[in-house]
């Protein structure tokens, strides 16, 4: 029958949608097949010439050889690890930082290259692959480039643990990984890192990625190979942390090896989280997430919701509604788009599967599956659903780690939290209600480390995820991630920071005029409004003069109709600040990186306005680059809080940005005081109004070229230069302006202070200070004026 238009709409057929994997086998190709470990920074045989094969599990077909490290190399991994590691620990925060952009930058460029990999090698979907492991990935690079650049102002007194030992699994390799090794990097650790032997593949393609990213030698090793390897690397006293992800069972033996060594270690282990339905709940949502929960990654999950409770009265309508959304699951070759479900990794663990479900059966519960058969040529297992479990049951108990569903019911809530805390384990638990109210009445009382209400499976660098009881101990992600792999380091005198890098200050009055530097008189800056460079309504420009006196250029002399058309340019891009913190991020790290490029032009003409050394100007350059990086960091950290309040319930406390701050920079340092200011306003989501410094406008004139190469959504900053007083009253009158920061003289604040009484703003006058130097010219401080924090009261409790 011929395909027609109207045919698909009839029976909702899909055509295959097959990703190409040409690009990914010439990867391996090109490296002959055959891998070796990563030590050093350099690609090294293993010492006894062992290796092993790893193969595509949709297809059968070899991929590659893996290298099986043996004690020699372990060794040598860990000597590598542990000769660079004072350096790399004594590097400034900043630095660190950019190396883990890179990594995260790095990923991103070669993302299909590792998707693809990944799909092969593991037999996870391409859907999954691509959307969800390496953009999370990504995102875990980003955030903890954040979280080195922060690192000793958030954890003063703390410094890195030393040589971590990494090992992984292979349900998420690059997920893992990341999780694994942008923390331990991030706090000024070295790391050797063991993949699994079955998914070997995209830790060597990082690798590989890293070395070309710059992450300097010895840094990051991946050593291959199997169980051995892993006990080999647990063992080696000269590593100071174990960080394990992987079956409860090698987590013991890991606990009983590590116990009295004085090795740091933390556990992310299995479980058998529950999936909680009352009655009440959407069902159709439901069925979805059941689909998320279990047949994600083909339920190989840590925290697969892979015990269903549901509440008797909507048993059976739920049952009929999965068994219908099972039908249409669709399992098969892990790189067509449109499959649900790829291959299981391993024969190993399909038949690990298969012998827990004859078990199931065997214990007399129900198991269905949907009348499609699966593909036959590769390791695959169909979706699967138990119902009539007992609560002792082998299969209730046990984790399965494969795409098998256990259903049992329960009347009241007492009795699903019973039911949910049945187990040993304690990782993770979804809680589906649409009674906000019973929601977080059974959250607290659910034993897992991460509570899910109306989703399952989420994921994020910024917030902590591992388990309780014997799904492990410690964090990974968020502050208390980064916690794992840091030690207190009390040090001299008061318990003071080691290591902070304070820039030396800049000496007060150096004003060597620099002939040559000086750029021609070619262009009058406008001003930046709405995210267009717009001539100043009233055809008036000043003349800027440098330091020795010479005209070098002119600005435009901008008007109450200039700074009105500002702040509407303001409003209008108000969606800034309901977006995600990490675009924000994002955003400020690509201005840094083009400020970066530009360091050599920005440095001449600083000099040439301030009459300042070509070193103060550089220094200056580099300290702005620098603070776009703290607030990039900050974009997607500046957290609030929950507080205990005298209800049975909590607060969720928010930071909320204020709105449309007027910022009038200070005179001193044209560009870094700009940048000072505007940045925290903007990492928080404000958008601004920003009057330069009124002697030096030019550096800031010069920086909107920058923020028009950088992707800043039109309005978040607009410039309107002038004379500042004049200027920075207008808008403290302006009633749409929610604050105004002032750093000039004091006759203007007052004046500010006096004309803000309008509406109300909120005002803040910084006062003179070192922008120099970050104790005084980043931080809390600047975000908790560029906050307002909102309490949300939640009560609980039926
Ligand atoms: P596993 O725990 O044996 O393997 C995880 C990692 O540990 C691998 O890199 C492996 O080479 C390494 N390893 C194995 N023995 C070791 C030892 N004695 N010392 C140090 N490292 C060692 O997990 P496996 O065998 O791959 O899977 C078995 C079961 O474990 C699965 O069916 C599942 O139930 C559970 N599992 C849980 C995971 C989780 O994310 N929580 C991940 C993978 C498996």
């Amino acid at each position: 029958m011929t395909t027609t238009v109207a045919r698909i709409f009839e029976t909702m057929e899909w055509g295959p949608a097959p990703e190409a994997s040409g690009p990914a086998l010439d990867w391996i190709r090109a490296r002959t097949g055959t891998f070796g470990l990563f030590i050093g920074g350099k690609w090294v045989a293993p010492a006894a010439g062992e290796t092993f094969e790893t193969i595509n599990p949709a297809t059968r077909a070899v991929l590659a050889r893996i290298a099986q490290a043996g004690a020699p190399d372990v060794d040598a991994a860990v000597r590598a690890a542990r000769e660079v590691l004072p350096a790399w620990s004594a590097l400034p925060g900043h630095v660190r930082a950019r190396h883990l952009y890179a990594l995260a930058r790095a990923v991103q460029k070669h993302s299909r290259l590792l998707a693809v990999l990944e799909s092969l090698d593991n037999g996870k979907s391409i859907r999954e692959t691509r959307d969800l492991d390496i953009p999370l990935v990504a995102r875990h690079f980003y955030h903890h480039a954040g979280w080195a650049q922060l690192r000793d102002v958030e954890f003063p007194g703390y410094g890195p643990i030393g040589v971590v030992g990494q090992i992984i699994p292979w349900n998420f390799p690059l997920l893992m990984l990341a999780w694994k090794i942008a923390p331990a990097l991030a706090a000024g650790n070295t790391v050797v890192l063991k993949p699994a032997e079955f998914t070997s593949l995209t830790a060597l393609c990082f690798a590989d990625i890293a070395k070309d990213a710059g992450l300097p030698p010895g840094v990051l090793n991946v050593i291959t190979g199997d169980g051995r390897t892993g006990a080999l690397l647990v063992e080696h006293a000269g590593v100071d942390k174990i960080a394990f992800t992987g079956s409860t069972e090698v987590g013991r033996v890991i606990r009983k090896a590590t116990a009295g060594t004085g090795k740091k270690l933390t556990l992310e282990l299995g479980g058998k989280s529950p999936f909680i339905v009352f009655e009440d709940a959407d069902l159709d949502s439901v069925v979805e997430g059941v689909v998320d929960a279990i047949w994600f990654n083909q339920g190989q999950v840590c925290c697969a919701g892979s015990r269903m409770l549901v509440q008797e009265g909507i048993a059976e309508r739920l049952i009929a509604k999965l068994r219908t959304r099972m039908e249409k699951l669709r399992v098969g070759s892990p790189l067509d788009k449109a499959v649900d479900m790829g291959a299981i990794v391993a024969p190993v663990q399909l038949e690990r599967i298969r012998g827990l479900v004859e078990t199931g059966v065997a214990e007399g519960a129900t198991m269905w599956q949907p009348s499609w058969a699966c593909p036959t040529d590769g390791y695959f297992y169909p979706p699967t659903l138990f119902t009539g479990v007992a609560p002792a049951a082998t299969i209730a108990q046990v984790e399965i780690f494969g795409p098998v569903l256990v259903s049992m019911t329960f009347r009241t809530p007492a009795e699903a939290v019973a039911l949910a805390n049945n187990t040993p384990y304690g990782l993770a638990a979804s809680v589906w209600t649409e009674n906000i109210n019973l929601a977080l009445d059974v959250a607290p009382k659910i034993k897992a480390g991460v509570v899910w209400i109306n989703s399952t499976n989420l994921f994020d660098a910024a917030s902590g995820f591992g388990g309780y009881r014997e799904s492990g101990f410690g964090r990974e992600g968020g502050r208390e991630g980064m916690y794992e792999y840091l030690k207190l380091e009390v040090s001299g005198a008061g318990g003071q920071v080691s290591g902070t890098p304070v820039p030396a200050p800049v000496p007060a009055d150096t004003r060597h005029p620099t002939p040559g530097t000086l750029p021609p008189i070619d262009r009058t800056p406008k001003l930046y409004i709405g995210g267009k460079q717009v001539r100043p309504d009233q055809g008036y420009s000043r003349q800027i003069r440098s330091g020795d006196g010479r005209i070098i250029g002119e600005v435009g002399e901008g008007n109450r109709k200039d700074i009105r058309d500002a702040v509407e340019a303001a409003h209008a891009a108000a969606e800034w600040g309901r977006g995600a913190g990490h675009l924000r991020a994002q955003i400020l790290y690509y201005i840094a990186e083009n400020l970066a490029t530009r360091t050599g032009e920005f440095t001449a003409r600083i000099a040439a306005l301030t009459g300042g050394t070509g070193d103060d100007a550089r220094r200056e350059v580099e300290a702005a680059i620098a603070r776009l990086f703290t607030y990039a960091a900050w974009a997607d950290k500046y957290d609030g809080a929950v507080h205990q309040v005298p209800i049975r319930g909590v607060t969720l406390a928010m930071n909320e940005p204020i709105g449309v701050i007027g910022i009038a920079a200070p005179a001193a340092a044209p560009l870094l005081g700009f940048v000072s200011l505007v940045a925290p306003a903007v990492a928080v989501g404000n958008t601004v109004v920003a009057i330069p410094s009124s002697p030096y406008p030019l550096a800031a004139t010069d920086f909107y070229s920058v923020l028009e190469t950088s992707d800043l959504p039109g309005g978040v900053i607009n410039i309107v230069t002038g004379e500042t007083d004049a200027l920075a009253g207008i808008l403290a009158e302006h009633l749409d302006v929610d604050a105004v920061w002032y750093a000039g003289g004091a006759a203007g604040a007052k004046a500010v202070e006096a004309a803000s009484a309008g509406n109300m703003k909120r005002t803040w006058v910084p006062g003179a200070r070192d922008w120099l130097d970050p104790r005084v010219g980043e931080g809390r401080e600047f975000l908790r004026h560029a906050t307002q924090v909102k309490n949300i009261w939640i009560p609980y409790g039926e």
